[in-house]
């Protein structure tokens, strides 16, 4: 059996969920539901980030004492947030639990025993927002570029991971792996700040109240991401992952230090890392902290969990920015979701139910249909290649053109005109617009899995890959009409 782990960065636990969050989360998902349906073994974990500064910091700005209480009601609405979207993630890590700080500290000690661990002492900018200590020239006003706040002056004394140690060699791991890193803009990008050089990392913190300790010396906590991302080995029995998927913020952090830390205390490398881009309202990133954020459970209250996630991958290329609009999201469903699939799905069902007593009559294919299976051959092949890639867009885009097509065939058989005068016609068409219907609803469902369940239950079939391009739908297999979206007024 095919295994196949993937993981979304773990969100920081002092923001709700928005719907940037939620993009990744969802692309995980995607990919996860198509995993499944070919019958491979799939993880899917996402999670939340608790050990930051801001979380303690949050806490206390809402009157909280105790700031592990605040975490955990932060993760209470995490979870919710997730159930309501009804994402199929197999696991929820939470870096305060014990089995977390355990492998935080395992890994750790792998790390210093290979010799890797130094002290010394720093003075730089740091921005609480990233996590991060910026270099001057990225912030000639003294901001985070990202989060428009003043950056910190600190010096201190911290224990270093020796990170540039590992320079060379995760260049020629990303060289000769060019997969490693996608998109391929990403992966320059990552490259070529590789070749300016490489700075060891400090991974300690003194003087923290909140964070993991740090083994070594009790004076310290870990620094945030250090701790962060030995997230992605906690289920140890998938490791290593296939998919790291990740905002472009983040890059650095995954691509360099993550594979330097796995390096060093000798764990295998992922298979890949996935650089997404950014939603953002007027050009700008959504978040939080920049007060544009959307609550995506409130939004699929309003239009509909699929319709989201197909907008989402449908209208913003995935890799790239894209600018989040409702009226966009609005035509999507109506001019393409209704329009395009949820009404042939009616019409051929009801259709059906009206003249073949619901049942998919007896035919034989002649060369329209011959050829027509050809195409969808040819489709689902490059819908799969697309899949196997990450180009969720592109995908996406060729589950449309078969469900196209498949409007093309019907409007040009007009069975409900031949009916009376030619039932024999109008039984291949049927029939053969019926199994045109299952690779459709099979094609869409990684993308939108809660009409895709509606829709296999009233075409009576399982939700699985095999031989998708088929027509496997017997005469006499008996189709329920239904009508999957309605129109948004
Ligand atoms: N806690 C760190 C990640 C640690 S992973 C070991 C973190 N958290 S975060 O909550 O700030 O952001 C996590 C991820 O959310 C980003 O990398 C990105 O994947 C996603 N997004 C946050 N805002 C986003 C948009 N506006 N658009 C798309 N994705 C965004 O960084």
């Amino acid at each position: 059996m095919t295994k196949f782990y993937i993981t979304t960065p773990i969100y920081y636990a002092n923001d709700l969920p928005h719907i940037g969050s939620a993009y990744t989360t969802t692309i995980a998902d995607v990919l996860s539901i198509w995993h499944r349906m070919k019958g491979d073994d799939t993880f899917f974990l996402t999670g939340l980030d608790e050990n930051s500064v801001k979380v303690s910091q949050a806490a206390e700005k809402q009157g909280y004492s105790d700031i592990q209480k605040y975490s955990d009601s932060m993760a209470e609405k995490w979870i919710e947030a997730w159930k309501r979207l009804n994402f199929t993630n197999d696991g929820f890590i939470r870096t305060t639990s014990k089995s977390h700080k355990e492998n935080v500290v395992k890994f750790f000690s792998k790390v210093y025993e290979k010799g890797d661990i130094y002290k010394g002492t720093y003075e730089g900018l740091y921005c609480e927002g990233c996590e991060e200590f910026k270099l001057e020239k990225d912030a000639p006003d003294g901001k985070c570029p990202i989060h428009q706040t003043p950056l910190k002056k600190i010096k201190e004394e911290n224990y270093y991971f020796r990170l540039s140690k590992y320079r060379d060699a995760i260049l020629k791991h990303i060289e000769e792996n060019p997969e490693y890193i996608m998109p391929e803009t990403r992966r320059n990008e990552v490259v070529n700040f590789l070749k300016q050089g490489l700075m060891d990392n400090s991974i300690s913190r003194p003087d923290l109240k909140w964070g993991i300790e740090f083994p070594i010396d009790k004076k310290h906590r870990f620094w945030v991401w250090f701790d962060a991302l030995i997230n992605y080995l906690s289920p140890e029995k998938y490791w290593p992952a296939e998919v790291h998927l990740l905002g472009k913020d983040i890059s650095r952090f995954h691509c360099i230090l993550w594979t330097g830390m796995l390096m060093s205390a000798g764990y295998e490398l992922p298979k890949k890392m996935y650089v997404h881009g950014f939603f953002t309202i007027n050009g700008q990133k959504i978040s939080k902290s920049l007060g544009n954020a959307i609550d995506p459970v409130r939004l699929s209250e309003k239009y509909g969990i699929d319709g989201i996630r197909y907008y989402m991958f449908r209208d913003i290329s995935i890799g790239e920015d894209g600018d989040f609009s409702e009226v966009a999201l609005k035509e999507r469903i109506n001019n393409e979701i209704v329009a395009n699939y949820s009404n042939l799905f009616y019409r051929v069902s009801s259709f059906l139910q009206k003249n073949f007593e619901g049942k998919v009559p007896e035919a034989k294919y002649g060369k329209d249909e011959e050829e027509l299976l050809e195409t969808v051959e040819k489709l689902v092949k490059t819908y799969e290649r697309q899949m196997e890639n990450i180009e969720l867009t592109a995908a996406l885009n060729t589950a449309v053109e078969l469900s196209t097509l498949a409007n093309r065939y019907v409007q040009t058989k007009e069975p409900w005109k031949i009916i009376k005068t030619d039932r024999n016609s109008a039984a291949v068409s049927l029939n053969f617009a019926s199994q045109l219907l299952r690779s459709i609803v099979l094609l869409y469902h990684p993308f939108m899995p809660n009409k895709g369940k509606e829709a296999a239950k009233a075409l009576g079939i399982k939700l699985e890959w095999e031989d998708v391009s088929k027509p496997t739908l017997k005469a006499g297999h008996e189709i329920k009409p239904v009508m999957l979206f309605k129109k948004i007024e």
